[in-house]
């Protein structure tokens, strides 16, 4: 299945992130967003992408080769640590501070965005988009194997102490932090309308957090993955298998 991007994409442009504008992207893990944000800002722009994940930059750095995008600097840190690294820059040097799927995983996000706009200039543009369990799965009728999914991805982020609301938290994250907050807007992923992953494919790509956090093993992940790659749900029936909330809002003038 192609990974899809168009719903961050839409979410970005609609909140403002425009050609020419510089962007600090936090948790960008194998540069997905990046590439989006690299292409929307153009060759007058340009974005600093940061993770603390080595392995997930050279993914990063890897993609960005590949598509032939020359306006992004890659750069190793961990949000909640130091951040004189960012002292390179310019106390004002950004126009947005964005990021997809890691204030949720961090167990202070007032404090780090509160540290990270030291970098955005006044009136400068934040925007997150966060997944949120609250209202998934929703569905009719349960699907055995996609509900057995969805449970495990739960207490997976459960027990590695990500907000699984940060969604419904987006806007008072902001104003905590000392941030206008201006708008939010959520979508539905639906099994099988163009998600990032099919579900046997998250199945694997957690496969080792899963096992990890003592939720199951090798052998019924296999079992799981062969039923999801079987048993797709009738082309009729609506499986919400995720929800993507996008909030945007600004740095204030002092
Ligand atoms: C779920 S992934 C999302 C990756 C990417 N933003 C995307 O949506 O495709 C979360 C990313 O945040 C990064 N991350 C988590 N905590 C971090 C921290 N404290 N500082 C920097 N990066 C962090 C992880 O290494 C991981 O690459």
């Amino acid at each position: 299945m192609e990974r899809d991007n168009t719903t961050t994409r839409r979410f970005l442009e609609d909140a403002g992130i425009a050609p020419g504008m510089r962007v600090l992207e936090i948790g960008c893990g194998g540069g997905e967003v990046t590439e989006v944000l690299a292409r929307l800002v153009g060759p007058a722009g340009a974005v600093a992408a940061i993770d603390r994940s080595e392995d997930m930059l050279a993914n990063a750095r890897d993609r960005l080769s590949q598509a032939g995008v020359d306006n992004v600097q890659l750069m190793t840190l961990d949000v909640t640590g130091d951040l004189t690294r960012l002292d390179q820059f310019e106390r004002d040097s950004f126009d947005a501070l964005t990021g997809r799927r890691v204030l949720m995983y961090l167990q202070d996000p007032v404090g780090a965005l509160r540290r990270l706009c030291r970098w955005l200039r006044e009136g400068g543009l934040v925007v997150f988009e966060e997944t949120d369990l609250t209202m998934v799965p929703a569905r009719k009728s349960p699907l055995p194997a996609h509900d057995q999914l969805a449970d495990w991805l739960r207490k997976m982020l459960v027990a590695e102490n990500a907000n699984t609301t940060m969604g419904f938290d987006l806007p008072a994250t902001f104003v905590s932090a000392g941030l206008s907050f201006e708008g939010i807007r959520a979508e539905a992923v639906i099994e099988g309308q163009g998600g990032q992953f099919a579900p046997s494919q998250l199945l694997r790509l957690v496969q080792a957090r899963l096992i990890s956090s003592g939720l199951t093993t090798e052998a019924e992940v296999e079992a799981l993955a062969a039923e999801l790659d079987h048993q797709s749900p009738d082309p009729t029936t609506v499986y919400v298998n995720g929800m993507s909330f996008c909030a945007w809002g600004t740095n204030p003038s002092q």
